[in-house]
């Protein structure tokens, strides 16, 4: 095999309303919720970093200057930290602040789909491999899903997105694989299909929001197709890249929150909670309660 371009960079789509988290989301991004004492944002930039990701591309929208601020340096912050002797809290920041210039942002003037998002990064993406964090899914993994990812990229040398299994009835909210042939961890694709009807849908296996593509699928993005809800589909363009370049769905080691959704966001402030050492004996303590 040639030898392949290494993967450094990652595009976070974060221009939607987050019309479902409302009132929460009227002056606040949704990426911005906490699960515990962390934004949304941040634990995808985090598993991303775990993955060896250097350079990020946040495709974002009105109302989301708080992403953008989250992740430079609190500079008033740090001096009152300091002055108060808050050193953990400090060191902790520290920790956490981005390479100068490692993060670019591009507006989605018009939200028209996930594919179109994507396609605003064209010019960050160039030549290269890039990752996609969906932050939505949150994902609670003892190996960074991302970095997942990035070992079946260097592994098969192609696409390679997130997979898991849902109960058939729910295939209809998300990308199906049509399998070409089940390796167990990998699965080799032979079609892709955005939110097919139940009765129509080829499989059970569904696209999660991780995906490491290769450059060339903003060419087919470029054309604009419309496909499911009247929206440029990312699966669509994916799909067109299947027979020219190697595409794998990876079976994640790990557990997806939905956080879009309102009963997924609260079970992930509980699964996060119950992995803090400093949390887990009280929150176990309330749960109790509520049987
Ligand atoms: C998007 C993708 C879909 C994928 C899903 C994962 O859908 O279009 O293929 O399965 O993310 O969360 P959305 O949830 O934005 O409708």
């Amino acid at each position: 095999m040639p030898s392949l371009k290494p993967l450094k960079k990652a595009v976070l789509p974060v221009a939607g309303l987050g019309t479902r988290f409302l009132p929460a989301t009227k002056a606040l991004a949704k990426e911005m919720l906490p699960v515990v004492d962390k934004p949304l944002i941040q634990y995808a930039v985090e598993e991303a970093r775990a993955a060896g990701i250097e350079q990020f591309c946040f495709i974002t929208g009105r109302g989301k200057t708080a992403i953008v601020e989250h992740f430079d340096v609190a500079y008033e912050l740090e001096k009152t930290l300091s002055e108060r002797g808050k050193e953990k809290e400090l060191a902790q920041l520290r920790a956490e602040a981005m390479e100068p210039g490692s993060i670019v942002t591009v507006r989605q003037q018009v939200p028209m789909g996930l594919g179109h998002a994507i396609w605003c990064a064209r010019h960050f993406i160039q030549d290269d491999p890039f990752a996609i964090l969906l932050p939505d899914d949150l994902m609670l993994c003892d190996v960074s899903c991302t970095k997942q990812l990035a070992d079946a990229y260097r592994e098969t040398g192609g696409n390679v997105v997130a997979i898991e299994e849902v109960p058939r009835e729910r295939v209809n909210r998300y990308g199906v694989l049509d399998v070409e042939k089940d390796m167990g961890r990998l699965v080799s694709v032979k079609g892709l299909v955005e939110k097919p009807p139940v009765e129509k849908a080829p499989s059970n296996l569904t696209i999660i929001g991780r995906y490491v593509l290769m450059p060339e699928v903003i060419g087919h993005l470029s054309k604009m197709e419309r496909g499911a809800g009247g929206e440029v589909q990312l699966t669509d363009s994916m799909a067109k890249l299947i027979g020219a370049q190697p595409f794998h769905g990876v079976r994640y080691e790990g557990r997806r929150f939905d956080c879009g959704d309102k009963a997924g966001f609260l079970e992930a402030q509980i699964a996060f909670a119950l992995k803090r050492e400093d949390m887990a004996g009280a929150v176990r303590d309330f749960l109790a309660r509520y049987r």
